[in-house]
């Protein structure tokens, strides 16, 4: 089975921690007396982005502004399909100023920023299957932003309702694997969207909670390799059973702001 796995290369779009820190708190994972190790920090994304280029990944990278502590989270600037890039618009409003220099980046690369009206928070909450786009909502992106990435878009856009404030965006409980799979946490849904998610992946891999916990949720797969914390080892042995080849990268500072591989990593297409 594992010869079947075809990796695809990728352009991943990443910001170097150079200014991050837990300054607030805006979900259950943040806690402002923690002290991040901001040297442990750079080095664990450093290495995040060797095992990206060592898989034939592109990486570019936006510079960090200070007093944006959560600018390293890429994922959350933008969604992009084809081309099309779906701005962000933060939930918090410590969050909101790190719009502008993502539109500035993606303005000089040749792309035009669509500027949402609704609360969205870019790939957090919005995933792409390469079919369509699985949307979350319940804590950040709401539903009225779900109607405007549709329309925008062009892509049919399938709602689902996130439960648990600890994955309290949708790439903390589901992650694609390729074309024809995911991974997800049910519990994180409500029972409808559980519902949805059994119809449309009836051989989805399933996590548990403790993969969850682990930021196992929050992985980034190229069709082969599965970029994945190493602490959620029980996934990663499931994973490889089923073909895939589990890329063991630590983010374990991030993960004190409630972010882990996928958050720190948008992807352009
Ligand atoms: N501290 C950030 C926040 O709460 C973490 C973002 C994590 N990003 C993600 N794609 N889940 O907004």
């Amino acid at each position: 089975m594992a010869e079947s796995r075809v990796p695809r290369p990728r352009r991943f779009l990443v910001c170097e921690p150079r200014h991050f820190a837990v300054q607030y708190a805006i979900n259950p994972w943040m806690h402002p007396d923690t002290p991040v190790d901001v040297d442990l920090a750079q080095e664990q994304w450093q290495a995040l982005i060797r095992a990206y280029r060592a898989h034939g990944h592109s990486v570019e990278t936006v510079d960090p502004v200070p007093g944006l502590p959560d600018m390293v989270f890429a994922a959350n600037a933008a969604f992009v399909v084809a081309g099309r890039v779906f701005g962000s618009l933060f939930h918090a409003a410590e969050r909101r100023p790190e719009s502008v220099h993502y539109d500035t980046w993606f303005k000089a690369a040749g792309y035009d920023v669509y500027r949402p009206e609704a609360v969205t928070e870019g790939e957090g909450d919005l995933v792409w299957t390469g079919r369509y786009v699985l949307a979350g909502t319940g804590f950040r992106t709401t539903r009225e932003a779900h109607r405007e990435a549709q329309e925008f878009l062009g892509h049919p856009v399938i709602g689902l309702t996130l439960v648990d404030p600890y994955f309290y965006h949708l790439d903390t409980a589901l992650f694609v694997l390729d074309d024809d799979n995911i991974v997800y946490y049910p519990e994180a849904f409500s029972p409808g969207s559980r519902e949805v998610l059994g119809r449309l992946y009836p051989d989805a891999v399933l996590a548990t909670r403790d993969d969850a916990m682990a930021f196992g949720l929050n992985s980034v797969s190229d069709g082969r390799h599965v970029f994945i914390s190493p602490k959620a080892e029980a996934l990663a042995e499931r994973l490889d059973n089923h073909g895939y080849v589990p890329v063991p990268v630590d983010l374990s500072e991030f993960h004190k702001a409630g972010g882990g591989i996928k958050c720190c990593t948008q992807e352009i297409r």
